[in-house]
């Protein structure tokens, strides 16, 4: 069976799907522009019948919309079963949020997208709970390729992993983690020629480029956004020395949840593969914020970024 387009369609990613248990929905594959159905629900995903593909597997298949319900149950189930280890639920998760999350990047309505981002962020904090390995797995799978929507991902993850080094209850992660998705999602009025561009932005690009804080500001309080979501869009290119842009906020005027975002997003710039320059090994990004960049970021979340990614808490430098 053969169908034109996927609009009433949701994209999942294969890594999303386990190969071991039966599907409980429809899965279709888009071969030449075409969505095929591949596998009726109740079948498994099979290694054997994804070493069938003439090539290899596709990155991702398609789900019918109506499905949706059902995947994420799927997902949860997954999430909190015995079966698999942390690093399996930590791929599980990370790639069931990726598409949603490309999604809410392209979608117009704001309003489900805040919705939906609180459930998958509920979802990584109920992880990091139950799986305190998790966190280091999924810093471990962040990709270091560029695309708003998993820099938007991978932004959140290290948003989380600060956030419980410093100490913030399940209500404040929860929020931290939205405002970290919707940091960027002013990036949406900025023409994709400057997104993509390959190499440095002229003045007049980076100009357009440096309004994405504003446009998400205005994006977030028209769905009415907590007053931290819309910080954490505002204010993450404010700096702690006084001089970030749009507002050179003083470091005490930045919202705490900013300064994390700010963080996070200058170390997955850091450490992102774009082609115009090469990416940086963690330690070596940290080493050039604390350094080169240095006064830009608060030193106590400085500190507690070392401890996330290396577990270092009791060599911190001063
Ligand atoms: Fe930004
Ligand atoms: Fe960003």
């Amino acid at each position: 069976m053969a169908e034109q387009n996927t609009e009433n369609f949701i994209k999942v990613r294969l890594h999303s799907l386990d190969s071991k248990e039966p599907i409980p929905f429809d899965l279709y594959v888009s071969i030449n522009q075409k969505l095929i159905h591949y596998l009726r629900a109740g079948d498994s995903l099979t290694k054997e019948k994804l070493a069938k593909f003439e090539n290899k597997a596709p990155d991702s298949f398609f789900v019918r919309t109506e499905d949706r319900p059902a995947f994420k149950k799927y997902v949860h189930q997954n999430l909190n079963s015995k079966k698999f280890n942390p690093l399996e639920k930590a791929i599980m998760l990370r790639e069931s949020s990726l598409t949603l999350v490309e999604e809410l990047f392209e979608s117009p309505d704001i309003q489900n997208a805040l919705v939906e981002t609180k459930e998958i962020v509920q979802q990584f904090v109920a992880l990091m709970g139950s799986e305190p390995e998790a966190m280091a797995h999924l810093i471990g799978l962040s990709s270091h390729d560029f695309y708003t929507y998993t820099h938007s991902l991978d932004v959140g993850i290290y948003c989380l992993g600060l956030s419980q080094v410093l100490g913030f209850d399940s209500a404040a992660l929860i929020e931290m983690g939205q405002g970290a998705l919707f940091h960027d999602i002013g990036k949406r009025q900025v023409s994709v020629d400057i997104i993509c561009k390959d190499g440095p932005l002229n003045d007049v690009e980076w100009a357009q480029m440096q309004k994405h804080p504003q446009y998400g500001l205005v994006i977030l309080t028209e769905h009415k956004a907590t007053e931290a979501i819309k910080a954490c869009c505002f204010e993450h290119h404010e700096s702690v020395a006084g001089n970030g842009y749009p507002q050179q906020l003083q470091a005490h005027e930045i919202h705490p949840m900013a300064k994390i975002v700010a963080l996070a997003d200058t170390f997955d710039a850091l450490t992102t593969q774009r082609s115009y320059n090469k990416p940086m090994k963690p330690s070596a990004a940290l080493e050039f914020m604390r350094t080169k960049l240095a006064g830009r970021y608060d030193d106590a979340m400085l500190r507690a970024m070392y401890a996330v990614l290396f577990k270092m808490e009791d060599k911190v430098r001063p």
